[in-house]
């Protein structure tokens, strides 16, 4: 007997099929199918034929791959009982509730106790579909592993592309051949990590950010992930995602996996990116202030540290608002005995050598200046080097033998008396004072991986948004070492990368774009020698590169020169008249047929803007044209340099390109078949190109 539902929005189906009770198989993911498709027929056509060599009926490549049903490859799931044996769950098809959008398929396996339940459900605004599994038990259980359902991968892609990454390196494409057998990463770190973005796109033969067929896969966790794409010997390939194996440490009698997020796509990697930014931006962060524009930020770090001086920090607030900032935010040092980093996390104390009539003086004097106020915190975090931590050893998480990261060690999440004292602490900070907005810090990783530490952290970030709940909150992790959908449905804001180094963050939030969208992507102007790699750019490729995202400062603003005061104002303004259409906007990346140019269209209806920085020099001498995406190829554009003022600067363009003089009008299927011939240019600058259909 055969069941199956269809689930799809404009772009994709997805068609689920059970047979003969067994596990339910993805039969079909792709482009919309005919309405009047006989399903059945397909489930049917699915099987695959049976030669040597193998076992006499293909085990089901399902939603939860079966060991019991001599399946091969990585199974689903993996189970001991208390006694530390292994289960070989049996599970049976009990019952399907369909409703528009969502489909719920339960199984049950008496003999061992279990229950299993398999949630889909599209979102066809957003094109995203987003699927969960549950397992409840009769007894208490040792789970190692439980995968969120189960996708197969197309059989025409050659790749596979995942990402890794470093500090001041994140978002680092990683593209695998297929071959037999698996590709696994387990995640150790217990956070999501600089190294371990959950993500995963998988492009058909061919396709490219703009067009072609990709699949793209998103698991919203902040634990650690563990990822497996495998290709099993009869040729089909299988993709898992789940929390890292081995991070429930205690016999339960319920387990959940974190939402994984899928899309199919037929406009290449760009079609698997918008859905992914849409579905963050409209469905999974919530907004204290959701019309509010996107405030400019100022933050300190970089230019006091550890040195908090108030007339300094309101002579640098001055500056910072006469730049345009709208909201300063106060960064790492204002606490217990901060003067480095050995001491003091755990202490949120306002530090009266400091401040000794509190933060009053400095948050006056902000306010005074027409910027909000934000504050950070790490408060997972603990110095051994504490009153706290004197007080209260037994609250640290892991053993003695470990070793400190960055001289911290980590508060155990789970222990209620340790959530309710950060919750106590900061949100005596957040009743005391006036203050918008949370820089949420996490600069090390776990002494070893555990599901409750993020369950704890969930739960705390969770009290303290409905306690405070104008509160806007940033996910920092010494950069980007915790951007997940599963962080950002408590969040608002994710601090991509410590490095405020223009070159490296053209490069982070281009790739980052594949699942990011510009609202909730902090990018900064750093100091004009980067604190991080040494180098020396112009303030003008600085200040477009922050402005490609949510916009803001962190340098001393008293070492900018007039001209570079003028510049940050300039674009500033400019990215203040553009910030509410630019932050519904699509990012899309653009396939720039010379690879020394980064460029990225931001398209919303019937206006877009270009950034194209250049990255590196070109090989050939004059600019290769750059084609544009999803422009209406009937439809008349007026093209305009928004920088065309600094085309002086820009090294040795002498040539008459009409661009340089005035706007052109040409149609989208010029711009997206031929392209834009931009001037010449040197290295380490960007064009900045705005649309309008006329
Ligand atoms: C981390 C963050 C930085 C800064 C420092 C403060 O490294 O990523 O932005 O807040 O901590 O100690």
């Amino acid at each position: 007997m055969i069941q199956c539902w269809r689930l799809e929005d404009a772009r994709q189906t997805l068609v689920i099929g059970v047979r003969d009770k067994q596990l339910a198989e993805v039969v079909y993911w792709g482009p919309r199918l005919p309405a009047d498709e006989n399903l059945e027929t397909l489930c049917a056509a699915h099987g695959l034929d049976v030669a040597g060599g193998m076992l006499d009926q293909h085990p089901e490549l399902s939603i939860c791959p079966a060991a019991a049903r001599s399946f091969q490859g990585q199974a689903g799931m993996a189970l001991r009982d208390g006694n530390g044996k292994p289960i070989l769950p049996k599970l049976v098809f009990d019952q399907a509730v369909a409703e528009t959008n969502a489909l719920t398929l339960s199984y049950s396996d008496q003999a061992n106790g279990l229950s299993y339940r398999a949630h889909f459900a599209i979102d066809a605004e957003t094109n995203l579909i987003t699927t969960w599994a549950e397992l409840d038990a009769d007894q208490p259980i040792n789970l190692q592993y439980l995968a969120a359902p189960v996708f197969p991968a197309p059989q025409l892609s050659d790749e596979m592309i995942d990402f890794a990454g470093r500090w001041c390196g994140e978002f680092q494409l990683s593209r695998t051949p297929w071959s037999a057998g698996m590709r696994s990463r387990d995640n150790r770190t217990g956070r999501t990590g600089h190294e371990h973005f959950p993500g995963l796109i998988i492009p058909c033969r061919g396709a490219t950010n703009t067009q072609g067929e990709a699949y793209g896969f998103h698991y919203g966790w902040s634990g650690g992930h563990r990822m497996i794409a495998e290709e099993l010997p009869d040729g089909r390939r299988q993709i898992q995602f789940s929390n890292a194996s081995d991070t429930e440490l205690a016999p339960l009698t319920y387990f959940k996996t974190a939402p994984l997020f899928v899309t199919y796509s037929d406009t290449g990697l760009n079609g698997c990116a918008t859905a992914f930014q849409r579905h963050l931006r409209d469905r999974v962060v919530t907004w204290p202030h959701p019309d509010r524009p996107r405030p400019v930020h100022y933050n300190c770090w970089e230019a006091i540290y550890f040195d908090h001086k108030i007339p300094e920090l309101q002579a640098i607030a001055d500056r910072a608002a006469d730049l345009g900032a709208e909201r300063f935010v106060l960064d790492d040092g204002w606490f217990g005995k901060r003067d480095d980093d050995t001491t003091s996390l755990g202490d949120w104390f306002i530090d009266a050598r400091k401040y000794p009539d509190g933060l009053s003086p400095l948050i006056d004097h902000v306010h005074g200046l027409g910027m909000t106020f934000g504050i950070w915190f790490e408060p997972e975090m603990i110095n051994p080097d504490s009153d706290t931590y004197r007080a209260h050893p037994e609250w640290v998480l892991g053993d003695d033998h470990q070793i400190l990261g960055r001289h911290q060690m980590v508060l155990n999440m789970a222990l209620p008396a340790v959530r309710d004292y950060l919750f106590d602490r900061i949100g005596k900070v957040l009743t005391d004072y006036d203050i918008d907005y949370i820089k949420w810090d996490h600069n090390r990783v776990l002494p070893s991986p555990d599901a409750d530490q993020t369950r704890g952290t969930y739960d705390l970030l969770d009290r303290l948004r409905t306690a405070f709940p104008q509160v806007e909150i940033e996910s920092c992790s010494s950069g980007g070492g915790r951007i997940d959908f599963g962080v950002m449905e408590h969040t608002q804001r994710v601090w991509l990368s410590d490095s405020n180094d223009a070159l490296e963050r053209l490069k982070i939030q281009h790739n980052a774009a594949l699942f990011l969208p510009q609202a909730v992507t902090g990018s900064h102007i750093g100091p004009r020698v980067c604190h991080t790699s040494g180098r020396i750019l112009d303030i003008r490729f600085r200040a477009w590169v922050a402005a490609q995202r949510h916009m803001g400062f962190e340098m001393d603003p008293r070492e900018l020169t007039d001209d570079e005061a003028d510049v940050l104002r300039r674009v500033t303004q400019w990215w203040k008249d553009n910030r509410d259409w630019m932050r519904r906007a699509d990012i899309l990346r653009l396939d720039a047929a010379d690879p020394a140019v980064l460029a990225e269209q931001h398209l919303r209806q019937d206006q877009f803007v270009v950034f194209a920085g250049k990255a590196d020099t070109s090989t050939q001498i004059a600019p290769r044209p750059l084609r544009l995406t999803g422009l209406d190829a009937d439809a008349t554009y007026r093209v305009d340099l928004a920088n065309r003022d600094e085309l002086a600067r820009k090294g040795l363009s002498r040539g008459q390109s009409p661009l340089k003089t005035g706007p052109i009008e040409v149609s989208g299927q010029y711009l997206m078949h031929h392209g834009i011939t931009l001037p010449w240019s040197f290295p380490e600058t960007m064009w900045v190109i705005e649309g309008h259909k006329i």
